[in-house]
């Protein structure tokens, strides 16, 4: 699948003061010359400050490391879990659609995405707060099909569960969630046993 940089960027990129520490201390876990092992965590607290990667943030992280642009830019290219376009401000879902979750039913995900959220991947919805996107194998073939939002798994996933309908309100009531929070669990199609995370953003938001 193809990974490109998203053809508008920032002019720059800066960790606010905390998050500049944060990373510095980060640094100080990995002995001297292996400082570009702590390319991972730094890449992906950029991506928390941001919402998702710019090659600013990129090329900033590998100055810290010490390390080449094209180093610190494979490794941002490779994994899935950095976005390299900007996302929904609440939930960016990933959709697996590599073969064993295409065969057990990923297109239909895919398709409720498209019809709730928007007709393209990275496409952002009408409001802003969610987008999504197809990725490769994500690990999780045993339970297929999944999907990725943010740090959360969701596996053994079928249209009429992953479909934005009032199941999501009745997962906000169940759990005392508020008005914005039952929307957001409405959107999303988030059954009840995992919506603590999603919650939090939509609190963020
Ligand atoms: Fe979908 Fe592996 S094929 S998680």
């Amino acid at each position: 699948m193809l990974r490109r940089l998203y053809h508008e960027q920032p002019e720059s990129f800066a960790f606010t003061p905390a998050n500049h520490a944060w990373a510095e201390a980060q640094i100080t876990k990995y002995p001297a010359g292996r400082q570009a092992s702590a390319i991972i965590p730094l890449l992906w607290r950029a991506q928390e400050q941001e919402g998702w990667l710019s090659r600013p943030a990129i090329e900033h992280v590998a100055d810290m490391l010490g390390m080449d642009y094209i180093r610190a830019l494979e490794v941002a290219t490779f994994y899935f879990m950095f976005h390299l376009h900007p996302v929904g401000a609440v939930a960016h879902f990933q959709i697996c659609g590599t073969t064993p979750c295409m065969l057990c039913g990923s297109e239909d995900l895919i398709a409720v995405c498209r019809d709730k959220i928007a007709p393209e991947a990275f496409q952002l919805s009408a409001d802003g707060k969610f987008s999504w996107e197809e990725v490769e194998c994500l690990g999780a073939c045993s339970n297929a099909p999944m999907a990725q939002i943010g740090k959360d798994y969701y596996e053994d996933l079928d249209a009429r569960a992953f479909r934005l309908h009032d199941r999501g309100n009745r997962c906000g009531k169940a759990a005392g969630a508020g008005a914005a929070e039952r929307a957001l669990c409405l959107r999303a199609g988030i059954g009840p046993h995992q919506p603590e995370r999603i919650r939090e953003r939509a609190r963020a938001v």
